[in-house]
């Protein structure tokens, strides 16, 4: 039989957790015939809701699930992993400034990072899902120095899909129709979705949409959409969010289909001049379980400046955890 894969998902109790666990017990986060161990790490407050959790994903009887273990320790919840999901994090409440909530977060996500670094397996892929995620990302990283920077990621890809979505409502055209779409930058108000390259059943979209649709409309939509969401829902996505995870992890893994590609947040090597180190939505395809970034690009000032928008942001937070010795 083959030798299951430890999957790590943080936050496990969380309203995320419970849209992703049982479709990773379900095989549909690493492929139909990958046997998985579950390994649910939590804050010890949050462990009897994850227990429940676990009663439920017992009685679906998933063929491909192996076992599931519950911790309230960093060391523990990562020992063996192949795979974590840092889906929890600190959420933002009343009266919090932006500086408290990194500097809760960089609690959070430096200890993860240094268990990841001590106790994961060798393999280790990462998926922070937990805002801010690229930031969140970066401490991950910078706290793993024996880990690989590119097995850290941060999660683009519900932008990306938000993008898609929003294009094929606009052409009434089949999303499956939709290739080469991008989101450059931050999971934040600051993103840039892009559809520069983007082809709607092979004909280019910039002869499709006009500029003013894109500037007025799908930009701020796709960017904004989380705050749409949670103004409409009372609560953050959740489902939608799960599902983004999925797609993140299960290309990663099993590689993006020939003649597309998707948006992971990655650490730059310093292509289309981000700065090296920063964890930032690019165009990307992945193959024998790496991204690479696409090169080569020919970029608009409207894309440039989107991009150095989103520079902006991150150095700022990159700096301002520095400041507070984070790091
Ligand atoms: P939630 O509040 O329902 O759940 C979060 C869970 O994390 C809770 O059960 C909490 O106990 C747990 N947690 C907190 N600190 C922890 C720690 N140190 N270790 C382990 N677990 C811990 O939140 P949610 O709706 O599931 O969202 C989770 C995060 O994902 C939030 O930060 C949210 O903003 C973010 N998010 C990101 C995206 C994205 O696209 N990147 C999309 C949606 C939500
Ligand atoms: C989203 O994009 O839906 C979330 O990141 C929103 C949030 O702030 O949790």
């Amino acid at each position: 039989m083959t030798t299951p894969v430890n999957v790590t998902v943080t936050g496990a109790a969380g309203q995320i957790g419970y849209a992703l666990l049982f479709r990773i017990a379900s095989g549909q986060l690493l492929g139909e015939d990958v046997p998985v161990k579950l390994r649910l790490l939590e804050i010890p407050q949050a462990v009897k809701a994850a227990e429940g959790t676990a009663m439920e994903l017992d009685d679906c009887a998933f063929p491909l699930l192996k076992g599931i273990d519950i911790f309230d320790n960093p060391e523990a919840g990562f020992d063996g992993a192949n795979i974590g999901l840092l889906v929890g994090a600190r959420p933002r409440t009343k009266g919090m400034e932006r500086s408290d909530l990194l500097a809760a977060n960089g609690g959070i996500f430096g200890p993860q990072g240094r268990a990841i670094n001590d106790k994961a397996a060798d393999d280790i892929r990462v998926l922070v899902v937990g805002n801010p995620a690229n930031t969140n990302a970066y401490i991950a990283a910078a706290s793993a120095p024996d880990v690989p920077a590119d097995r850290f990621t941060a999660m683009m890809r519900l932008d990306h899909n938000r993008a898609i979505s929003q294009l094929a409502t606009k052409l009434d055209a089949d999303v499956t129709d939709i290739k080469k779409m991008t989101v450059w930058g931050n999971h934040s108000a600051d993103q840039h979705p892009d559809v520069s390259y983007t082809t709607v059943a092979g004909k280019p979209a910039l002869d499709l949409v006009d500029e003013a649709w894109l500037a007025d409309y799908f930009v701020p939509t796709v960017a904004k959409r989380g705050a749409a969401i949670i103004e409409a829902r009372g609560a953050s996505s959740a489902a939608s969010a799960a599902n983004a995870a999925i797609d993140h992890i299960y290309d990663w893994v099993n590689g993006t289909p020939e003649g597309d590609w998707v948006t992971p947040g990655i650490a730059s090597d310093g292509s289309y001049g981000v700065p090296e180190g920063l964890v930032f939505g690019f165009p990307a395809t992945a193959e024998g379980g790496e991204w690479k970034i696409v090169q080569g690009l020919d970029l608009s000032e409207t894309t440039k400046a989107g991009i150095q928008r989103n520079i902006d942001a991150l150095v700022e937070e990159r700096d301002e955890i520095k400041a507070m010795g984070i790091l």
